[in-house]
């Protein structure tokens, strides 16, 4: 599959099979997570792997909705802002964008495989950082559950690209 067709495949699955993903799948994906490019290459993150089935109420409490402990695995990418590049102009710490990219190539690398997932943001974090037992200087940025999706996706909806893009100064 080309790039362009695995992005149009993407989409956010909120129905899983309860069937196992394969250990050689799983590793696949924890690699494209290990490739993601981060600022000044500081790989400022931790991809936290939990079994849905040995970690139900912890997770029910990180996130309530139902499908969400459908799947057999659920990752939580987490940032360690003391890792993490400053740009000096302005002291912007850029952890949670190096994050979000380790996040997406997860992301992207199950759609290859024929997996699905759904970005999760608005978890609980401090039931995040209780569940998982972060370490003082660790947050959660993203958790997506991972496994065979039970659903379709629908139609996509974005804004126009001419609303989206502006060629030259704004
Ligand atoms: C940063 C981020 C946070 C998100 N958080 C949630 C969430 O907490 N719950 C949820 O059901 N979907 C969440 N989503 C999924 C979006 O709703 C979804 O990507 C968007 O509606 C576009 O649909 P698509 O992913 O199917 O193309 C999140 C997506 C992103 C990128």
């Amino acid at each position: 599959m080309n790039f362009l067709d695995l992005v149009r495949q993407r989409y956010s699955v909120r129905a899983f099979r309860s069937e196992p993903v394969e250990d050689e799948k799983l590793q696949q994906i924890l690699e494209a997570a290990q490739l993601a490019p981060t600022a000044a290459n500081r790989q400022p993150f931790r991809v936290v792997v939990m079994r849905t089935s040995e970690h139900r109420a912890v997770l029910q409490q990180i996130y309530g909705q139902g499908w969400f402990l459908e799947a057999p695995l659920v990752l939580c990418v987490c940032g360690v802002s003391s890792e993490a590049w400053v740009r000096r102009h302005d002291g912007i710490n850029y952890v949670d964008v190096d994050a979000a990219i380790v996040m997406d190539h997860i992301v992207l690398a199950a759609t290859s495989l024929g997996l699905g997932t759904c970005w999760i943001g608005a978890f609980n974090p401090d039931a995040a950082r209780n569940g998982l037992n972060l370490p003082t200087g660790y947050h959660a940025v993203a958790f997506t559950p991972l496994g065979y999706p039970d659903d379709h996706p629908g139609p996509k909806r974005r804004k126009e690209l001419s609303d989206l893009v502006k060629f030259g100064p704004w």
